[in-house]
């Protein structure tokens, strides 16, 4: 075995799910069963992709890893000295930024926060937004981009803390094709230039296909993993080529199976 080999072998997961639970209480009192017995490891420089279909319990899991949400039984271990703004960043599923703040204003936020001086900050941020292709947009608002251009925003703002875990919930789900098209070459693009570790959940199984290294399978609720499969197909990702079609067609077959 090379050193090299012997490095990467021993280097703990980024993220590690022993035994993941986690049920609700709905309003009228009836408990949902979120997420069952979730058993998943992330390495370092890792794109894993989450999919399942609506309510399976992906945001939760992305919660839970994240810390913002507490797993009822089970262990979430992540890369020592990992948590929310330490090394791990968030894109929600839903739209986060801030309507009053200017596009350079929202990718500075998080520096901000930290008391990174101004020029510093502001440095940080040019630099971003020229590599998510909105350098022309800094003094824009929220209201005033396209969708696209939101989601480019979100990511600059998530990457302005550094982060080596990215997680990203359904993040392109509401835009058009060639659209999540550009987003996705981008993020591709990013996380190898960063060396991140991403997280990626989504709905969508071309689009975990044309990123991940990994996509891991949800059932319905409870959402359980009933699939973990290794992409190894050659970047950048070909849609037309069969094999990425027969891996398609077999995910898909899994999932309605087991919707039936
Ligand atoms: N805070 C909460 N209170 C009650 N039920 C919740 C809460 N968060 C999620 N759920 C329920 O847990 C299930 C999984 O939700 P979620 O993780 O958002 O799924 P997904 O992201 O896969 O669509 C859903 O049935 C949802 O209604
Ligand atoms: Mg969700």
């Amino acid at each position: 075995m090379t050193p090299e080999n012997e490095t990467v072998n021993h280097k703990a997961p980024a993220v590690e799910l022993k035994g993941v639970y986690k049920t609700f209480l709905s309003e009228a009192g009836v408990a949902v069963e979120a997420l069952s017995n979730i058993n998943a490891a992330v390495k370092p420089g890792e794109f894993v992709c989450l999919i399942g279909a609506t309510g399976c319990g992906k945001t939760t899991l992305l919660n839970i890893v994240a810390g913002l949400e507490t797993a009822d039984a089970g262990q979430v271990t992540l890369t020592e000295g990992l948590s929310y703004g330490r090394g791990l960043a968030y894109v929600f599923q839903h739209y986060t930024l801030f309507p009053w703040r200017s596009v350079l204003r929202n990718v500075t936020f998080g520096l901000q926060m930290r008391h990174t001086n101004r020029r510093k900050r502001n440095k940080i941020a040019r630099q971003l937004l020229n590599q998510v292709g909105l350098s022309r947009f800094e003094s824009s608002y929220p209201h005033e981009l396209s969708g696209g251009m939101r989601q480019r925003t979100a990511l600059a703002q998530a990457l302005a803390m550094e982060p080596k875990l990215l997680l990203m919930d359904e993040p392109f789900g509401a835009l058009d094709d060639s659209t999540r098209h550009d987003l996705q070459q981008m993020l591709v693009n990013l996380w190898r230039q960063k060396h991140l570790t991403v997280l990626f959940v989504t709905h969508n199984i071309d689009e975990a296909l044309v990123m991940g290294d990994r996509v891991l399978v949800f059932t319905e609720r409870p959402g359980r993993i009933i699939r973990d499969i290794n992409i190894d197909l050659p970047r950048p990702r070909d849609r037309l080529s069969k094999k990425f079609t027969d891996i398609y067609l077999e995910i898909r077959k899994t999932i309605s199976a087991d919707l039936e």
